[in-house]
């Protein structure tokens, strides 16, 4: 079946009657400027998810869901057909996103005092979860690249240089944003002896898991990976990223372990709202019938990652890792005469919204999303040339 991924979707003004559903990606920035920043896709979600969601929509009733057993079996088969692990139904806890779920495990398996740990660059929230919980913030830094072309890397020694006795928590992102790096073995092999000797806990927020751009690269989720991982893992999972659902707001953690299930199921209780029934009805509907349109998203993730590798190529000063997984490109821009902030250079110059990498922990740098069609992509590229290209 072929689906539409090159058609633009308006963003801006979608609604012909005049309707106002304004997006954090599309309204952030005036209307002359391209936004290539948050990591949301310029894809409708595949057409599976929309009828079973017309359907749901037409019962006409909204009341409060339970999350169905039939969604908590597709994410087992999920589970089972493409990472090769057996999870069970019970192990799962649905929430309504991947963010509260790292701040519930800080609450939840973490003493006021404790340090929770991170790696930069990372996503901007994971910074913020020490803080927000009360807890010690502890970080180390990756490897950059030492040349163009090389990735970045877990740099095992400055991670346990960071870690004090005071560690509790890693929180780790597999496959990483924002470099798009899918750990290899040895990375992971190495990781999985740190956590069991310094006896932590891990959130592993593999969100981005089912975007590994390599033919036939499959996801290995760490606590199946590692057995002795698997009662120190909650692991978390959810479609927004591959089907683009973010805001139906649905998402879940995958904890085998009883007790570690039960600290974090309580820490939910009171706090955590009723789950999103037409989110509930995406996610089944994605984890059931939508593997045939995310085989074609991710061919055309890979037009799009190849259109921008050349595009780099042309522009002095700027390097690129090669994104292995996702949408999501993180350039080097520190010696592209941008000044401090390439970010807002680019923005004020070229008319590009790309996320500043200071919020990543890496000033100098920018993630680009490249989750677009690519009339929107080879636009943007054509505006980063004017100030980019030789
Ligand atoms: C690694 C990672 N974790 C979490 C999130 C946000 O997840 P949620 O919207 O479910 O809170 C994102 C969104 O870009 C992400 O890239």
């Amino acid at each position: 079946m072929a689906f539409d991924f090159a058609t633009p979707i308006e963003r801006r003004h979608p609604d012909p009657r005049g309707a106002d559903w304004p997006s954090q990606k599309w309204h952030r920035y005036g209307e002359e400027v391209l936004p290539l920043w948050v990591a949301d896709m310029d894809f409708a979600s595949p057409p599976a998810v929309i009828e079973a969601l017309q359907a749901r929509v037409a019962h006409g009733v909204y009341g409060y869901g339970l999350v169905p057993a039939s969604l908590r079996r597709a994410l087992c088969e999920w589970s089972a057909r493409h990472y090769d692990w057996t999870i069970l139904p019970d192990w799962q806890h649905w929430l309504p996103g991947v963010v509260p779920a790292l701040q519930v495990a800080a609450l939840a398996l973490t003493e006021p005092g404790e340090g929770i740990l991170t790696l930069t660059p990372i996503y901007p929230p994971f910074l913020k979860v020490a803080e927000r919980s009360g807890r010690l913030a502890q970080q180390a830094r990756l490897a950059e690249p030492t040349a163009p072309g090389e990735p970045w890397r877990l740099d095992l020694a400055a991670l346990e240089a960071a870690i004090t006795p005071q560690t509790r928590l890693l929180l780790w992102c597999h496959p990483h944003n924002p470099t798009g790096r899918v750990w290899c073995d040895e990375e992971l092999e190495g990781l999985a002896a740190l956590v069991e000797r310094h006896d932590l806990l891990v959130a592993s927020d593999e969100l981005h898991c089912d975007l590994l751009l390599e033919e036939g690269a499959r996801h290995r989720p760490l606590a199946a990976a590692y057995p002795a991982l698997a009662t120190r893992t909650v692991t978390l999972w959810a479609p927004s990223k591959t089907f683009n659902l973010a805001g139906l707001t649905t998402a879940c953690a995958v904890i085998p372990d009883a007790e570690l299930r039960r600290r974090f199921v309580a820490r939910c209780r009171g706090l955590q709202p009723d789950m999103n029934v037409l989110g509930m009805v995406a996610a089944e509907a994605a984890y059931t019938r939508g593997e045939p349109w995310r085989q074609a998203l991710l061919a055309v993730l890979r037009d799009n990652r190849r259109r921008l590798v050349a595009a780099v190529a042309g522009w002095p000063g700027v390097s690129m890792a090669f994104p292995e997984s996702t949408y999501l490109a993180w350039l080097d821009m520190r010696e592209a005469g941008l000044g401090d902030s390439p970010q807002r250079a680019l923005l004020e110059r070229a008319g590009v919204a790309l996320s500043d990498g200071a919020d990543f922990g890496w000033p100098g740098f920018v993630r680009l999303n490249f989750g677009t069609t690519p009339t929107q992509l080879v636009q943007a590229i054509e505006r980063l040339d004017e100030v980019l290209a030789e």
